[in-house]
């Protein structure tokens, strides 16, 4: 039986398109999903960028289901359950040095949210309140809560949405299709595009300034990789100034870029990390912010009986939630699905560029297992050629997302070669049928 469709607004969604021709998903495993009229569909985005390992996993399931029956709740202040300390411990063992310290919300822009506030509060708590400026990057996605779409850089996220928070200046972005379009892997040409901090620097003073955040490959935005040598350049720059750099992971994380996190696999640890989506394999709403041990220990002051940061939320650290992040841990490890990616990076790559040449494509952009087409707009009708090949690949059986004009990839990590050639084989068909 259908559903009725009136009463559900839906989140970020062309919502009279869809309730014309719905598509609802009713069942999924491993690299598929199925729809209500019983077509099989190939995930190519890990269903929003989450689902790492696969669908139904049946370690996963049977976590959540066990736990659910043991205990179903439990109060995260000044009271938890072991499980919460269980994965702290294990997400802490897989970062990268230093960061060891793990702070749970329930999704990637409550981690955002988190982190921007841990960084205020630390320049307050050592003394140096005048640091409260917060600097984005153009282009930036950073979740869709007040404290993200400030420091975030798309611009369809903000207008509609008043002055947003005060204080807060951007960076440019990395996006330079004059100089680094069809590059393989991560482009050249860029690095000194870090050096626009310098300039917010000399605009605003490093006194007022907490700390920068940036995507490490920002996804929502279309997939802009981090020119050679760009992140490196942040980091001195940061540490120069005594500026935080947080690195929101919530796409980068988990496998994507074929390390745990990206800050591994470009080989620069940042301040504080936002985790969400991979952490539980999209299976349980759950998002983290990982923090430098240095940056917990200033808050560990003050009489013991009080609380060190007020911050934090119902479902902080929810035991269905820990217990299915523990689950994808194990799965991620029993399978190597960290660093898979890596091993199917060159063959994703090439796969991918072999659609160089096709009509309308201007770009193509891979890493990991991330992979973007960037479309010429029709004229007048921006976003609407990527749509169209939305629809088509689904007509086919093959799920991919689009923003603007630029059709992203990011399967579950657990794709087969064959898979990757139905992926790209599709994706050739639609380019050729919408343009
Ligand atoms: C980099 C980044 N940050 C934050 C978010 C927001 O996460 P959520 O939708 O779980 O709030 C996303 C979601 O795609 C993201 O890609």
């Amino acid at each position: 039986m259908k559903p009725a469709l009136d009463a559900f607004w839906m989140p970020f969604t062309a919502s009279r398109q869809f309730k014309k021709a719905p598509r609802l998903l009713t069942r999924s495993a491993g690299m598929f999903y199925w729809d209500d009229n019983g077509r099989q569909i190939l995930d190519g985005v890990s269903g929003l960028w989450c689902v790492n390992a696969g669908h139904a996993r049946p370690k996963i399931v049977q976590a959540i289901q066990a736990q659910a029956a043991e205990l179903d709740f439990a109060p995260p202040f000044n009271m938890a359950h072991p499980k919460a300390f269980e994965l702290a411990a294990r997400l802490a063992g897989i970062a990268p040095p230093g960061m060891n310290k793990v702070f749970f919300t329930n999704s990637g822009s409550e981690s955002v949210e988190t982190a921007l506030k841990m960084a205020l509060a630390y320049h307050r708590v050592r003394g140096e309140g005048s640091r409260t400026r917060l600097i984005g990057r153009e282009r930036g996605y950073h979740g869709v809560n007040f404290g993200g779409i400030s420091v975030g850089g798309m611009v369809g996220n903000r207008k509609l949405f008043g002055s947003l928070l005060a204080g807060v200046d951007h960076i440019r972005h990395t996006h330079d299709l004059a100089r680094n379009a069809f590059s393989v892997g991560q482009p050249e040409h860029g690095a000194e595009l870090a050096d626009d901090l310098e300039r917010l620097v000399a605009l605003h003073d490093a006194s007022t300034i907490a700390a920068l955040i940036v995507e490490p490959i920002a996804g929502s935005t279309g997939v802009l990789l981090p020119p050679k040598g760009y992140l490196q350049r942040l980091r001195e720059i940061c540490d120069r100034h005594g500026i935080l750099l947080i690195f929101d992971e919530v796409i980068t994380g988990f496998g994507r870029t074929g390390a745990a996190f990206g800050a591994t696999t470009f080989g620069v640890t940042p301040d504080l990390m936002t985790l969400a989506k991979g952490i539980t394999n999209g299976c349980v709403p759950m998002g983290a912010v990982l923090a430098h041990q240095a940056i917990h220990d200033v808050f560990m002051n003050g009489p013991e009986h009080l609380v060190e940061f007020p911050h934090g939320y119902t479902y902080s650290s929810h035991p269905l939630a820990c217990a299915a992040g523990l689950a994808t841990l194990d799965t991620y490890a029993e399978e190597g699905l960290l660093t898979r990616a890596a091993q199917l990076q060159a063959e994703f790559g090439a796969a991918l560029h072999s659609l160089q040449g096709l009509p309308n494509v201007i770009d193509i952009r891979n890493f990991g297992l991330v992979g973007a087409v960037e479309l010429a707009p029709r004229a007048g009708e921006p976003g609407k050629r990527a749509f169209d090949v939305f629809l088509d690949c689904y007509e086919q059986g093959l799920m991919v997302r689009v923003t603007g004009d630029t059709v992203a990839l990011a399967p579950p990590l657990i794709i087969e070669p064959a898979q990757i050639g139905q992926i790209v084989q599709t994706l050739r068909g639609a380019i050729q049928r919408t343009a």
